[in-house]
């Protein structure tokens, strides 16, 4: 996978990205990361990539020159998927970044100041990303969250294949909990399942888990999660998740999605039959 992050500060970005996992990646080959400084591209005797903002206000404006000089110098036929960090794009999710792991080439632009001038975004931008609801002092530290979740999905980077498998997000569910030893630390013991060595009890104890925490801390998410069942669901599953939910005193919560979902599948089924 090959990533170009074009900023102001290349050594804050090649700072934050040069250390364990990704670092080996790096060494790896399994990404090659290239860092530009947007005033290399500069043709001014200052080097100056901004401007005050036409209409005034606060604030300076990334000029369109010397991002369309880099842009034109790294990809001269728009052969990557170029990415503007901002906190006006779309908020990244697990899954978007699953998808972007899977890109060849990507080229990011950090923004700085004001932003950038509309007109980079209307002719080269192919998607905006926001990390969150929340403004930092520019796109750097925002670039190297998207790097380190995606190298960290690249078959190969983390040690063992399954341990991104069973982890927050995934599934659109967070992550049940882990303990190591001791076993009983300051009169806090492990729950006794995980002693069992029964793994089919294990793992429904951690889907249990999974679901009482996601219920509690992010009840949209498990919305989308119990949304993937239905009166299709094999039975034994519908079964696993009805068993795994009265574990943490949440079975309503089936009863009232199957019902929703009964009731907007019957309202579609007589629209149908009005428009027949
Ligand atoms: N630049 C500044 N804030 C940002 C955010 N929240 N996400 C992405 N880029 C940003």
């Amino acid at each position: 996978m090959k990533i170009n992050i074009l900023t102001l500060f290349p050594e804050m970005v090649k700072g934050g990205l040069s250390q364990s996992i990704i670092k080996r990646a790096i060494d790896e080959g399994r990404l090659q990361l290239n860092t530009y400084n947007y005033r290399d591209f500069t043709h001014n005797k200052r080097r100056d990539v901004d401007d005050a903002p036409y209409g005034g206000g606060a604030g300076l404006v990334m000029q369109i020159e010397p991002v369309k000089s880099a842009l034109l110098s790294i990809d001269p036929t728009h052969q990557s998927h170029i990415i503007y960090m901002t906190p006006k794009g779309k908020q990244l999710t697990q899954k978007r970044v699953r998808t972007l792991s899977e890109s060849e080439h990507l080229t990011i632009l950090c923004g700085h100041y004001e932003g950038f001038d509309q007109r980079i975004i209307d002719t080269y931008v192919d998607e905006e990303i926001s990390i969150g609801d929340y403004i930092l002092t520019g796109g750097e530290l925002a670039a190297m969250v998207l790097v380190d979740a995606m190298v960290r999905l690249k078959p190969g980077v983390l040690g063992k294949a399954a341990s991104h498998q069973v982890e927050s997000f995934e599934d659109d569910l967070l992550e049940y909990p882990q303990y190591t030893r001791p076993e009983c630390y300051g009169g806090l013991t492990v729950p006794e399942v995980l002693l069992s060595g029964n793994h089919a009890e294990i793992d429904d104890w951690r889907y249990a888990k999974q679901l009482e925490l996601t219920y509690r801390r992010r009840p949209d998410l498990l919305r989308t999660h119990l949304a993937q069942y239905s009166v299709k669901t094999p039975k034994v599953q519908l079964r696993r998740l009805r068993k795994c939910l009265a574990a943490v005193g949440l079975e309503r919560l089936l009863s009232a999605e199957l019902s929703v979902r009964a009731s907007r599948q019957n309202k579609r089924l007589q629209k149908r039959k009005k428009t027949l």
